[in-house]
């Protein structure tokens, strides 16, 4: 199969525009879909004027929200409202929790056999959500639904490459755990190519790496959070899921997903991705001794993440 139904919940967005942008020039998708409470309409016929075979239908408001998911191949939620000035984190929490309980509520009735990649944060919880939502409705299939870590990889690799003088599309540092703070675990040990640092600049990178997230969020002073570089990892990550439903071999992706290679429910690591989503968990690997010492930070962190996740969907 070469024709895919692309649907992009909170298409209207900072990460929804451009992700749906390069989606739309994306030859895999026949199909795009884009739904929001605002604005599709017009996101909608401005795409639809580009030059690429790819049909583009805006789907505006809740009462449209099962058309626009129906049949879908792959669902990618960027929905939901970014970190502000005076807002807690709770008040993220649970704005987000519900949207994303809600869409993949819609999903599980409409687009059973869909690949989700849910960008909403924070990510190490509305994962879970959605899990929890899809089993609720009788169609949890672990091997579609994936938190959206790409994005950690595409920093890593270009601090690594800047910080070497290398070209960052010869770079490649597996980056595993969640998606926030002491949860995201680059192992720049296994480097392509291989490099290393001293002990206080592989501590700083490994910092900068996992804090990358608030540097864009100071830099943009109360306008909100990553939207360029999420959108670029959003569809490259796509790509991946498309590729996968192709038939291509050796797609390899990392997602934040169900796990059963860590103590932790869930958990990024590289996957290999097929025709039905996930085919093969590759694992954690090999870790050096420091990465070791993150994953034992990580991992309490991000079973409370995931807790709160789960309780928020059963309740
Ligand atoms: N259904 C669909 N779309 C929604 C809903 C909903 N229930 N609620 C809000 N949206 C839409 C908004 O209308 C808006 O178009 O989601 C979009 C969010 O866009 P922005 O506010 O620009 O936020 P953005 O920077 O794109 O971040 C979105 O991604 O990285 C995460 O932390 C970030 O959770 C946040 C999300």
């Amino acid at each position: 199969q070469n024709n895919f139904k692309v649907a992009v919940a909170g298409a209207s967005g900072g990460i929804g525009q451009p992700l749906s942008l390069l989606l739309k020039v994306n030859p895999l998708v026949t199909e795009l879909s884009l739904y929001d409470i605002v604005h599709t309409p017009g996101v909608a016929a401005d795409l639809s004027h580009i030059e690429t075979v790819g049909k583009v239908k805006g789907y505006n408001g809740p009462e449209n929200l099962l058309e626009a998911l129906r049949n879908a191949d792959v669902i990618i939620i960027p929905a939901g409202v970014p970190r502000k000035p005076g807002m807690t984190r709770d008040d993220l929490f649970n704005t987000n929790a519900g949207i994303v309980r809600d869409l993949a509520k819609a999903a599980a009735e409409v687009a059973p056999k869909a690949l989700i990649g849910i960008i909403t944060n924070p990510v190490n919880s509305t994962v879970p959500i959605a899990c929890e939502v899809l089993k609720q409705a009788g169609k949890f299939d672990p091997k579609r639904v994936f938190g959206v870590t790409s994005l950690d990889i595409v920093r890593a690799n270009t601090f690594i490459a800047e910080g070497k003088g290398l070209n960052p599309k010869d770079v490649s540092i597996p980056v595993i755990g969640g998606h926030s703070g002491v949860t995201i675990i680059p192992l720049i040990s296994r480097a392509t190519p291989s490099v290393s640092f001293p002990e206080d600049q592989l501590k700083a990178l490994t910092t900068r790496i996992q804090e990358a997230g608030t540097e864009v969020v100071k830099a943009k002073a109360g306008a909100g959070s990553a939207t360029l570089s999420m959108a670029y990892a959003g569809a490259r990550f796509a790509n991946s899921l498309l590729r996968g439903l192709k038939g291509e071999s050796n797609v390899i992706e990392p997602a934040y997903v169900v796990s059963d290679v860590t103590e932790s429910e869930y958990f990024s690591t590289p996957l290999l991705l097929g025709k039905n989503g996930i085919e093969k968990n590759l694992g954690l690997g090999k870790l050096s001794d420091y990465e070791q010492q993150l994953l034992k930070a990580a991992i309490p962190e991000l079973k409370k993440n995931i807790k709160a996740g789960v309780d928020f969907a059963k309740k």
